[in-house]
C-alpha cells in the first residue's frame, strides 16, 4: 500500500491537476500515536505542508488550498485554538521570506474580520508582499466554512441589487472567496474520514476525492505523487457521457 510506494522515480506528470484542495486532518491522531501533544501534531502537519509546496510546484500543481482552520474549530479549546493562531502567525514571521523566494502567492479564504488584529494584519502583510508570485498558488482556508462563505455570497448579491434573473452559477462564483479562481480538480482528505466538513463545498461540485487513512504529518511526497498520478488517470466526465 502507501507505505510501499516506490519514493524514487518521480518523472514529470502528463496531466497533473490545476488546482488541489487538501483537508490535512489527523494531526491530532498522529500526534497521540507519537507520544507527543496536539500543539506538536498541528507543527508537524506544519512542517509537512511545506514540503507539500515545494511538492507541489515540482508536479505542476499550480493552486493549492489548504483547509487550516474551519469556522467549526472555534468549538476547540482556547489552548488549541490559540495553538494554530501562533502556529500561522510563526509561518508568516519567520517562512514568508523563503516561500516568496519560491514564488509562492498567498491568499486568504474565509472570514478576516473575526481574527486578532496582529494575525489579521500579518495576513494581509503576506498576501500584499507575494500579490506577484506565480509559480504558486496557495488559498489558506483559516476561519473558513463552506457554508458561511455561500451566506456572505447571498448578502452580497442582496446589497448589490442584483435581480433573481441575472443570478447564475458563475455570478455566485464571483461572489464566493474564490472568485476569478477555477474549481478544485482534486480534493484530498488524509486520515480516512470520509467526509467534505464544509470545505469547498461550492466549488468542489465536480471535484474528484481522493481519501487516504494516512495522518496528515505522515502524507509523504510518494504519496502525493501517487495520488495525483491516480488522478491524471481518471475520467471526469462531469455528469455528461463520453
Ligand atoms: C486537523 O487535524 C487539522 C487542523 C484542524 C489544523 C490544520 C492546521 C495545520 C496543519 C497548521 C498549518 C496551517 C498553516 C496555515 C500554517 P485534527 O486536529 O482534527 O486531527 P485529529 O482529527 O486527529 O484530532
Amino acid at each position: 500500500m502507501v507505505n510501499e510506494l516506490n519514493s524514487t522515480d518521480f518523472s514529470p506528470l502528463a496531466n497533473p491537476p490545476y488546482h488541489v484542495g487538501i483537508i490535512m486532518d489527523g494531526n491530532g491522531r498522529w500526534a497521540e500515536a507519537n507520544g507527543k501533544s496536539r500543539y506538536q501534531g498541528h507543527q508537524a502537519g506544519t512542517d509537512n505542508l511545506q514540503r507539500i509546496l515545494e511538492d507541489s510546484i515540482e508536479f505542476g500543481v499550480k493552486m493549492l488550498t489548504i483547509y487550516a482552520f474551519s469556522t467549526e474549530n472555534w468549538r476547540r479549546s482556547t489552548y488549541e485554538i490559540k495553538g494554530l493562531m501562533a502556529i500561522l502567525e510563526s509561518v508568516i514571521d519567520r517562512r514568508l521570506a523563503e516561500l516568496s523566494r519560491k514564488g509562492i502567492q498567498i491568499r486568504h479564504l474565509g472570514e478576516l474580520d473575526k481574527l486578532e488584529a496582529t494575525l489579521r494584519k500579518k495576513i494581509l502583510y503576506g498576501m500584499e508582499s507575494t500579490k506577484h508570485n506565480d509559480k504558486l498558488i496557495l488559498n489558506v482556508a483559516f476561519n473558513y466554512g463552506g457554508r458561511s462563505e455561500i451566506v456572505q455570497a447571498v448578502k452580497r448579491v442582496i446589497q448589490d441589487s442584483i435581480l433573481p434573473d441575472q443570478i447564475t452559477e458563475e455570478l455566485l462564483s464571483r461572489y464566493m472567496y474564490t472568485a476569478g479562481s477555477p474549481d478544485p480538480d482534486l480534493i484530498i482528505r488524509t486520515s480516512g474520514e470520509f467526509r467534505t466538513s464544509n470545505f469547498l463545498i461550492w466549488q468542489a461540485a465536480y471535484a474528484e476525492y481522493y481519501i487516504t487513512p494516512t495522518y496528515w504529518p505522515d502524507f509523504s511526497k510518494a504519496e502525493y505523487y501517487q495520488t495525483l498520478s491516480e488522478f491524471s488517470q481518471r475520467d471526469r466526465r462531469y455528469g455528461g457521457r463520453k
